[in-house]
């Protein structure tokens, strides 16, 4: 058994405990960039940092997020007075993440899919974040529906990969996040993606299984099952939530520690209330993990749009930010209504 065993396994349990989610906020340089050009935000390191502090210093956001997910450049930040963000986490009790792929590439060969990179020199990184405080890491696969797409190749490869950077990670004494997203664009219905996440997930669980990936020492973080963007037969937000559960119950080990959603371009208040049906009878009792968020664009959004990198605005976004965490943290319990949503943020 790893030295890190115990270790490990509570840190998965921390990781999805009741009433708490995870925070994605590592979002590469390149992607950040590009969510901060469509609202105006000038692009430099500062800008980024700025950000990112906004964030970790919320006040009382620990209560809803058990965990945040950095990204290489933030995990070495500091706050402007100098405070490094892992001290900033550690004081509000928020486990410290890392994002550990290095992007999704485009797979030679097969026109419109990709495949994950960054297991070269991945032992070296894990030891070096793990010393730097990082408890648990994220890797994301990227499945798109399509004309004849996916392929099985495509989810072997990406599949292929998670596992060994799972297997690492738990070498290393950090829980993996395995992130398999079955993206949203598109018009594909709902009864696809259900086949195309299946598809997926059984893969993905077969190769961790043959890499010896110990379920409980890992969280899954899957994309609901729902309707392509561009479908013109939208499933409702209860549908959503059924198919998603049906899903996850066939293809996922009851084992595995813990689920946590990604949001993938549904708003935020959709991204709430799917979660808040997964986590209301008849389906919540049907579930053998905890099932909670590991959002970005569903927390950060709305704080994002308010801020555009004026410091004057910090005080509301983080109001915003803070109200987002709270509302995905009630649906986590299956407390969510469209009433919470008047709330007065920061109460
Ligand atoms: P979204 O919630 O914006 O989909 O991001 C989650 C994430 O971490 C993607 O890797």
């Amino acid at each position: 058994m790893s030295a890190y065993a115990q270790e490990l396994k509570n840190t998965a349990q921390a990781m999805v405990s009741n009433g708490q989610g995870i925070l994605a906020m590592d979002e590469s340089n390149g992607t950040c960039n590009k969510r901060f050009d469509k609202v105006g935000i000038p692009t430099s390191e500062e800008m980024r940092r700025s950000y990112r502090e906004l964030i970790l210093t919320t006040p009382n956001v620990g209560n809803y997020i058990s965990g945040a997910i950095l990204y290489d450049e933030t995990i070495r930040q500091s706050t402007k007075d100098g405070k490094p963000f892992t001290q900033v986490m550690k004081d509000q009790d928020v486990i410290i993440g890392i994002k550990v792929d290095t992007g999704a590439k485009d797979l030679a060969k097969f026109p419109g899919e990709k495949v994950t990179e960054g297991l070269t020199g991945l032992r070296d990184r894990l030891s070096e974040y793990y010393k730097m405080g990082a408890r648990f890491s994220k890797w994301r696969a990227v499945i798109t529906i399509g004309d004849g797409i996916p392929t099985q190749f495509c989810i072997d490869a990406n599949a292929h990969a998670l596992a060994r950077y799972a297997a690492l990670c738990q070498e290393n004494g950090l829980v993996p996040i395995v992130e398999p997203e079955v993206l949203i664009n598109g018009d594909h219905t709902i009864e696809q993606c259900y086949d195309v996440t299946n598809q997926t997930l059984w893969t993905v669980f077969d190769q961790l299984h043959r890499h010896r990936v110990e379920f409980d020492k890992m969280v899954l973080k899957p994309s609901m099952v729902i309707s392509g963007l561009d479908c013109p037969q939208q499933a409702s937000p209860k549908q959503v939530a059924e198919w998603t559960i049906k899903c996850l119950r066939k293809s996922v080990p009851a084992d595995v520690a813990g689920i946590a959603f990604l949001s993938g371009g549904q708003t935020p208040e959709q991204a709430a209330e799917h979660l808040h049906w997964m986590n209301s009878e008849p389906l919540k009792s049907q579930c053998p993990w905890p099932v909670t968020f590991s959002y970005a664009r569903a927390i950060q959004q709305p704080a994002l749009e308010n801020w555009k990198g004026q410091e004057s605005n910090a005080g509301e976004a983080q109001k915003l930010l803070h109200h987002r965490a709270k509302m995905n943290s009630v649906a986590s319990q299956g407390q969510y209504s469209s009433d919470k949503e008047k709330e007065p943020a920061m109460a």
